[in-house]
């Protein structure tokens, strides 16, 4: 086995944990990613005391904030060289009220969106030097539920409802996800892909803490007695992060291990160009 430098954001819980174990366990050098140090570096030395691999690291940031991204990725820099698979995998849905960062931005963009987009245009040189790269965004089937994108107020700040919010920052993913494929073939950097994902619905922590309402909490709830365990819902992302047959594929949607057709109603490469170009003019700042 080529043993791959991997780093996972959202790793301390769900899916993303499951994801780190199961790379581990493979022999993979992962790095996992929390916002709080304790308990970061405690499931750091879980992962390495339950897998017996010693090569187990972890990094430090809030996500919502795009100069805690920045920071992030000097800090990966700093001690490695190269970065074989980043996987994107943090990402939350938000309460009924509408609710900004410290830097401003709406908090389902800022997280679902705008991070993953800052993290791996910060990571693409360390990602450049490996053979075959792989960038994997954990999108959600719930693109498919968003209402009509307003492409000129992004950040809902006219109209927010969460639901939607968090529908349409996960349809931006993919959108983005299939842009950064071609750009990356158009700039000669075609040792890396791009792919995004389903995981399924999963039994995790998601969505539990968000202030959503008393019916919609009960109706998600109910959701949940459905939902299939965190070690199915992380299949996806091992198998894009390993699987040989997928070492060639880039800009692709992937569901239970299979290209999956993303929801079309709102595509048109003028709509996925100007969420692209979005992304940019935010993240600019955090990029120098
Ligand atoms: N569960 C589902 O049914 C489902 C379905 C489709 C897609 N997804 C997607 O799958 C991904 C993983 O979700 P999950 O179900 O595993 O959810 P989860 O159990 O809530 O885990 C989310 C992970 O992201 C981290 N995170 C959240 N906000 C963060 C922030 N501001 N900064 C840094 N880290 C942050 C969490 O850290 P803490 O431990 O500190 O909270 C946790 O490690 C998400 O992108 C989600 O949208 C989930």
């Amino acid at each position: 086995m080529d043993r791959k430098t991997i780093l996972i954001t959202g790793s301390t819980g769900g899916i993303g944990k499951v994801t780190a174990k199961a790379l581990a366990k493979l022999g993979h050098t992962v790095i996992i990613h929390g916002r709080d140090k304790e308990k970061t570096a405690s499931i750091c030395e879980e992962i390495k005391s339950e897998t017996g691999n010693d090569t187990i690291d972890y990094v430090i940031a809030d996500l919502l904030l795009l100069s805690e991204v920045s920071q992030l990725a000097e800090s990966f820099k700093k001690k490695h060289k190269r970065l074989d698979v980043l996987i994107n995998n943090a990402g939350a849905i938000f309460g009924k009220e509408r609710e900004t960062t410290q830097e401003g931005f709406e908090k389902t963009m800022a997280l679902n969106l705008f991070s993953p987009f800052l993290l791996t245009q910060l990571l693409l040189e360390v990602l450049a030097k490996s053979p075959a790269a792989r960038i994997i965004n954990v999108s959600s089937g719930a693109h498919t539920m968003s209402g009509t994108p307003d492409l000129d107020d992004i950040q809902s700040t006219k109209k927010y409802s969460f639901g939607n919010a968090y529908g349409l920052s996960k349809l931006y993913l993919i959108w983005v996800t299939q842009r950064l494929a071609t750009e990356l073939k158009t700039n000669g950097m075609s040792n890396i892909t791009a792919n995004s994902l389903h995981p399924g619905t999963i039994k995790t922590a998601f969505g539990q803490r968000a202030k959503k309402g008393f019916v919609v909490d009960l109706l998600f709830n109910i959701s949940m007695l459905f939902a299939i365990s965190p070690e199915k819902g992380a299949e996806n992302t091992i198998y894009l992060a390993t699987a040989k047959e997928v070492e060639h594929i880039s800009g692709k949607y992937f569901s239970n291990k299979k290209i999956a057709r993303p929801s079309m109603k709102y595509y048109s490469p003028e709509n996925e160009k100007a969420v692209w170009n979005y992304c940019k003019l935010i993240t600019q700042p955090y990029l120098d």
